[in-house]
């Protein structure tokens, strides 16, 4: 069970609390309770081990392929946070004896997460138990824990087995050969070992210290070494009432860190430097490493925080877990990585980046820190040359962007075999990597997306250009001419719907593909006038003048339009096929429940949708549909989606939010936060859902505060959901940060600068010079 209001006074809509331990139940608190910092994620499994956990340490950008029939993955990290209690003999466990009290919370300010326990062993006497820890903001290569251990009744003999276990698979496969062990001084804990098939090396430490009612404790010890497994146990006597704490101080340290991304690395060289380093950060303590990492955390909420005043203290506990999320699954720090579909909080998606990051989560960044969303995007043009080898051997020319990324170089790593077909009892075939192809305009959109809202030119100099020409390129090859039609058409593809393969003409794929043909072909004639020279060097590069003749096609791609009946049909079929009473699946309490009754064959041949799909273009090319279309098509599509995707929600309350309804926007604004903050306690077992995260972020501001870039121009039409009193937030506009504050009555901005500033209110074009505040 989760509590929403568990946080007081300073702590007010800052806490995620669990109030009893389900060993049914874990992955929920897992996934939701994950720490990390972007280079580093931590799933929070407990310390001691129950059967069903799922402990995942995973570092951004190490991929490693099990094995060539798969596709590569984030590896786990040898586990550092297991620990074996026993007291008085017994294993700590809250599967036996008495369980007195117990909760488990995140701290979103901080990032630390506690665990507090008051257990009766079956052998008697009662504990009292703390567990802490987190992934450190300040040092990214740092994790640590501490637990306390009281015995409010009794004396105990408290025996802790502890150190660094490299036995975790993800799901059976190990991606690790076996490297070296070692315990330096009788107290720092080290282990190396190496990716299978990356050759990545990693050296992880630990260390413990303890304390017995707070003074230092140098307690018997036995080292161990094993298989993959290296460590300590110690026996220490605890009189009753007093307290004993143990501090664990970890790091990780890899081969792909940028530092050792040199030619003169060797394993040695790491290992020494990181140790050296390892000792000095723990040398600190938890309480000092902790204070370094929460004042960062500080300074973060002072970027991002967005204050929600309203009726239900839910919506801004809500905006702000979906922040903490977006701030420790980005790999900020590194621009050769992206985002995964699950962060990193779980081996869903195996940490590869979708359509999530360019769609749902870049505008985050675009509008609330927009170096960030730059590295993203340099993380694409890094990606370019894997694009470029997808399109040649499909046969297509330019740049054709993996559906599922990972490592910059390895291009397309989409599995090829999904779940049971209920009907056949095989595997079911994912077709995404091989015709799911709208991704590759969708990363072009988001480049122009991108430097539409910074003015990022140097941006588009050195990467932009390339990456729409390319996709552009793409584009016109992959165009077929149809002559009966006499115009070009798209087949055989999926669309953002993923219900339906093998479609022709995906009405969101075939506008998506003519915005980035269009896109290339406006650039291209504004660096004739403005850069030749540059335009010069790309042509250079990649063949612009025949590429800028192919392009020309788009002027006969077929762009589904809405029918008599002002319904846009989603593709050449779909508005011919079979429809079901949904009543049920809608209801659902777990997604995908057609699946079921239906294999995906059958539902193909059904109106039914898995998530937005004409919707998301009506977001996306929000100036090419008029208003009117986009509510008949969401009155007819809206019924026919399962929101089977987490993806889907949102997208769907941003609509409301522009019909004007209210009311609706709100309802789908709270069905998407609860998707992995909600109380279905399996929902986020794979791992937290990224884009909907980010989705929720959407709601709010591009939702319900209406921010949106178009034709190059800042709008804000404020509709606030009746419970609401106020919304505040920043927003980056060119370089500037903007500061906006709306309730029923008025708009506030202020500015961060001198130079005015315009925008559109409502409609409204208006100059800003610090600050204004317009009625509603
Ligand atoms: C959705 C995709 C999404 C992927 C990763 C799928 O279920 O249909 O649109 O990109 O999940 O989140």
């Amino acid at each position: 069970m989760l509590k929403y209001d568990a946080g007081q006074r300073e702590w007010t809509n800052w806490l995620v609390r669990e109030t009893c331990f389900d060993p049914n139940h874990q992955g929920k608190a897992e996934a939701i309770f994950s720490l990390g910092n972007g280079y580093m994620g931590l799933r929070s499994a407990t310390d001691e081990r129950y059967v069903g956990q799922i402990r995942n340490w995973f570092v951004a950008g190490t991929f490693n392929k099990f094995h060539e029939n798969e596709v590569t993955e984030l590896p786990n990290v040898a586990d550092v946070t297991e620990l074996q209690i026993l007291i008085n003999g017994e294993t700590f466990s809250l599967e036996k004896g008495e369980t007195r009290h117990y909760s488990r919370e995140l701290n979103l300010k901080t990032g630390e997460l506690t665990r507090d326990i008051v257990w009766e062993s079956p052998k008697g006497g009662t504990f009292q138990l703390q567990f802490k820890r987190f992934v450190s903001l300040s040092n990214l290569h740092v994790v640590a824990s501490k637990v306390s251990i009281k015995p409010l009744d009794c004396e105990a003999d408290v025996q802790i087995v502890s150190g660094i276990n490299g036995q975790w698979t993800n799901s059976g496969a190990q991606h690790f050969t076996e490297g070296e062990k070692r315990i330096f001084d009788k107290t720092y804990i080290q282990m190396t070992s190496t990716t299978t098939e990356s050759g990545i090396d990693f050296v992880t430490h630990t260390v413990h210290q303890w304390s017995l009612d707070g003074s230092r404790l140098e307690p018997e010890l036995r080292q161990t070494m094993g298989r993959r497994k290296v460590g300590i146990e110690a026996k220490v006597n605890v009189p009753m009432g007093s307290c004993l704490e143990m501090e664990k101080i970890s790091s990780v340290h890899t081969s792909r860190d940028l530092i050792y991304g040199k030619r003169d690395y060797s394993l040695d060289f790491m290992r020494n430097a990181a140790l050296s380093e390892f000792k000095q950060e723990a040398s600190k303590g938890y309480d000092q490493l902790f204070y370094e990492s929460a004042n960062v955390w500080e300074n973060t909420w002072s970027a991002y925080n967005i204050e929600i005043d309203s009726a239900s203290g839910y919506d801004q506990l809500a905006i702000r877990f979906a922040i903490y999320h977006l701030v420790i699954m980005t790999p900020a720090h590194d621009n050769r990585m992206g985002i995964g579909a699950k962060g990193l909080s779980g081996e869903g998606y195996k940490g590869h980046s979708f359509w999530d990051t360019e769609i749902f989560i870049l505008p985050f960044f675009i509008y609330s820190n927009p170096v960030v969303a730059r590295s993203l995007l340099e993380y694409r043009y890094q990606g370019l040359e894997g694009a470029r080898r997808k399109a040649r051997e499909n046969g297509f020319e330019g740049a054709m962007y993996p559906w599922e990324a990972g490592w910059i170089e390895d291009g397309e790593v989409t599995p090829v075999w999904g779940d049971v077909d209920i009907v056949t009892g095989e595997q079911t075939k994912i077709w995404s990597g091989f015709i799911e192809q709208h991704i590759t305009a969708d990363i072009a959109y988001a480049v122009w997306h991108y430097v539409q809202s910074t003015g990022d030119l140097e941006f588009m100099e050195q990467y932009g250009y390339e990456i729409i020409f390319d996709t552009a390129t793409f584009w016109a090859s992959r165009l077929e001419w149809d002559e009966e039609a006499d115009r070009y058409h798209i087949n055989q593809v999926v669309g953002p719907d993923e219900y339906k393969e093998h479609v022709d003409n995906n009405a969101f794929t075939n506008h998506m593909a003519h915005f980035n043909m269009q896109l290339a072909i406006q650039y291209y004639e504004k660096l004739q006038q403005e850069r030749p020279d540059l335009l010069q060097h790309l042509e250079n590069k990649l063949n612009l003048a025949a590429a800028r003749e192919q392009w020309n096609k788009l002027h006969q791609l077929y762009l589904p339009e809405p029918n008599n009946l002002g319904i846009i049909p989603q593709d050449d079929t779909y508005l011919g096929k079979k429809i079901i009473d949904l009543t049920p699946y809608k209801n659902q309490t777990k997604v995908a429940s057609i699946f079921s009754d239906y294999n995906l064959d059958q539902v193909g041949e059904m109106q039914i949708s898995k998530q937005a799909d004409i919707m998301m273009l009506f977001f996306l090319l929000e100036n090419k549909f008029e208003p009117a279309v986009k509510r008949a098509n969401y009155d007819y599509y809206e019924p026919k989606t399962l929101h089977d995707s987490s993806l889907s929600l949102s997208t769907h309350s941003i609509l409301a939010s522009d019909f004007g309804d209210r009311k609706l926007a709100y309802d789908l604004f709270l069905r998407a936060t609860e998707i992995d903050l909600g109380p279905n306690m399996h929902s986020s077992d794979a791992g937290i859902h990224s884009a909907s995260l980010a989705g929720v972020w959407k709601c709010v501001v591009m939702g319900f505060a209406g921010v949106r870039m178009l034709d190059g121009q800042l709008h804000l039409n404020p509709k606030l959901p009746e419970s609401w009193n106020k919304l505040k937030f920043p927003l980056y506009w060119h370089n500037h940060r903007l500061l906006i504050t709306l309730t029923p009555e008025d708009v506030l901005i202020e500015a961060d600068t001198e130079e005015s500033i315009s925008l559109h209110v409502l409609g409204q074009k208006v100059n800003v010079h610090q600050r204004i505040q317009i009625k509603m």
